[in-house]
């Protein structure tokens, strides 16, 4: 007999029978089929990154405005995913990768207002969004 119980560090599986392996097997076979599916279909989600943004120090330096201030720095999604890892770091925060990508994804929604990136579409540029040749 399988029991699965919840602790509070996660699940504690017991498996009181040798001959139930199988049965294990399989059990543990959905749980990690789940963590995938959840790991590969989360998209950024920028209400959890407005509620990480609230509760960070990260207004210690600068206000909002350095965010929609006309001579901003930040010019692209790229740029200013890389920009939030450096000011991060200034911080105990230690977010974790999809957490950098939620606040992002907040910050983008709400000030900076860039397109979604290509790569996850796999649509092609518009003639008009190509760079110019040198
Ligand atoms: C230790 C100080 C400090 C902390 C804490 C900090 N920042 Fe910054 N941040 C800066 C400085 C300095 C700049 C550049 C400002 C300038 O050019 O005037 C900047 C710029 C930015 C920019 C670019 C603004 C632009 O011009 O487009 C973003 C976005 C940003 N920070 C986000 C964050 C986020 C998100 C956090 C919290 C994780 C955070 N910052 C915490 C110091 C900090």
């Amino acid at each position: 007999m399988i029991r699965i119980r919840p602790q509070r560090y996660g699940l504690r599986i017991y498996n009181n029978d040798p001959e139930k392996s199988s049965e294990m097997k399989a059990v543990l076979f959905v749980m990690s089929a789940l963590l995938l599916v959840q790991s590969a279909w989360a998209a950024p989600d920028p209400v959890n990154g407005q509620k990480l943004f609230a509760a960070s120090q990260c207004l210690n330096c600068h206000g909002t405005e350095v965010f929609s201030r006309p001579d901003r720095k930040v010019k692209s999604l790229a740029e200013l995913e890389s920009q939030v890892r450096r000011c991060d770091a200034n911080l105990p925060t230690n977010w974790y990768d999809d957490e950098i990508l939620d606040v992002v994804a907040y910050l983008n929604k709400t000030y900076y207002k860039f397109a979604a990136p290509a790569a996850n579409t796999g649509a092609v540029p518009a003639a008009g969004n190509t760079p110019a040749a040198q």
